[in-house]
């Protein structure tokens, strides 16, 4: 007796292999250009940055460090820290970066309102210096004259 054996019922049938879709490879080759991109254009930032002298530098260290003086000495009064050798670093330090404002703003340092600006924040310092606060009110007093001077200069030149 023969008959044809019935199929096997139990064993998988192969399912042709889904094709991979055409979307997928779209997203990723658009996620490969985007890292791509952002390391080209971070490569390209510090290739920037490293090209940058001291003189680039100059305006932004010199303020920054206007403000790092300013800051502490307002610190120290809050702290109620008023003496003479709390208050007189910061103000010399501050006095003597007065100097740097013509050679750190070259062009700038043709603009007569500027060197004005500049010249008053020095006369501020030397009367600070001259008369030194003695106590909290007094560096209080020096602080708000020296943060008039700043502001008079940023209202001008400081977009
Ligand atoms: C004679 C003018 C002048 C005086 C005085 C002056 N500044 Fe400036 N300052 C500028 C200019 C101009 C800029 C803008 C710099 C720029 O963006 O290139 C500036 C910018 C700044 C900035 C932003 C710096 C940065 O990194 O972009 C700070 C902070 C600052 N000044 C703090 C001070 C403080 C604090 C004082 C006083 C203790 C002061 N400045 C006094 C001219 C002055």
């Amino acid at each position: 007796m023969s008959s044809t054996p019935e199929p096997d019922t139990t064993l998988p049938v192969p399912q042709p292999k889904p094709q991979p879709s055409a979307a997928g490879r779209y997203l990723f080759l658009f996620l490969l250009g985007l890292v791509l991109g952002i390391v080209a254009v971070v490569m390209l930032l510090r290739a920037l940055e490293n090209r940058k002298t001291w003189r680039d530098h100059y305006p932004h260290a010199s303020m920054q460090l206007l403000s790092a003086h300013v800051a502490q000495a307002r610190e120290k009064q809050d702290a109620n820290r008023c003496n003479p050798t709390d208050i007189l670093p910061h103000l010399q330090s501050l006095r003597s970066l007065g100097n740097d404002f013509e050679a750190a703003f070259l062009d700038l340092a043709q603009d007569r309102r500027f060197v004005e600006h500049a010249g008053n924040f020095r006369a501020t310092l030397d009367s600070a210096l001259s008369s030194p606060p003695l106590n909290c009110t007094g560096v209080g007093e020096a602080l708000s004259s020296i943060g008039a001077a700043c502001k008079a200069c940023h209202q001008d030149f400081r977009n």
